[in-house]
């Protein structure tokens, strides 16, 4: 959708415009807001993603998650059937860098996570509304993995990533919550 594109083109200049400091102080406090939400709290096995700038760091969250005696999961992405896959994540030696500076689990050291086991998955993304829709990176993977996923899912994000309306197609999921800097979102799922 060539709205979707526009949009992300707009939303990734406005973030990488972000000065470091600032990008790491409000990760932090996205990051406190998030660690004492129930959802957490009640969560054995999370699934997330290995951060890059400027997206809200997770780096502290994966150890925070071990600290806690959580299990963590990151994805892998496979381009040729535009599936993905969560593996166990035991320490940050097990990723290695594949395109575009993305980190992901090296496939013969890291175990596969089933998708029922994942309490709640982080799902990432670009724009968000407050009904939990979202403009991620254009892939379609978390689009497809979702539709069976049964779990919780939560997206972290800074306010300025927060529109009043996203433009959807019929195959976009929302999340159940997302939590900013400023405020934390309970989003309304239909259907
Ligand atoms: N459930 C699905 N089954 C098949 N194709 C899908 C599904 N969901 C999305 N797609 C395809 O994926 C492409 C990207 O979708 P979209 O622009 O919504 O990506 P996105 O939501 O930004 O990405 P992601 O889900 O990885 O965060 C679209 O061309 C769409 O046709
Ligand atoms: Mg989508």
């Amino acid at each position: 959708m060539i709205e979707k594109s526009i949009l992300r083109e707009e939303m990734k200049k406005i973030l990488g415009d972000m000065d470091r400091s600032s990008h790491e102080l409000m990760s932090k406090i996205i990051q406190a807001k998030l660690f004492s939400s129930n959802e957490w709290k009640d969560a054995q096995t999370i699934g997330v993603t290995i951060s890059r700038f400027p997206e809200v760091d997770t780096e502290g969250i994966i150890t925070r998650a071990w600290e806690e005696g959580k299990k963590v999961a990151v994805p892998k992405c496979f381009p040729k059937d535009k599936s993905m896959n969560f593996y166990y994540l035991e320490n940050f030696n097990q990723l290695e860098s594949v395109y575009f500076g993305l980190k992901e689990p090296i496939v013969s050291e890291v175990e596969l996570c089933p998708k029922e086991k994942l309490d709640f998955i982080l799902v990432p993304g670009l724009i968000f509304d407050e009904k939990g829709y979202r403009i991620g990176f254009g892939g379609g993977y978390y689009d497809r993995y979702l539709m069976d996923y049964k779990g919780y899912k939560v997206s972290l994000a800074f306010s300025q990533q927060l529109l009043k309306r996203v433009p959807t197609d019929h195959y976009d999921i929302p999340v159940h919550k997302i939590v900013t800097n400023e405020a934390v979102y309970d989003c309304i799922i239909r259907k």
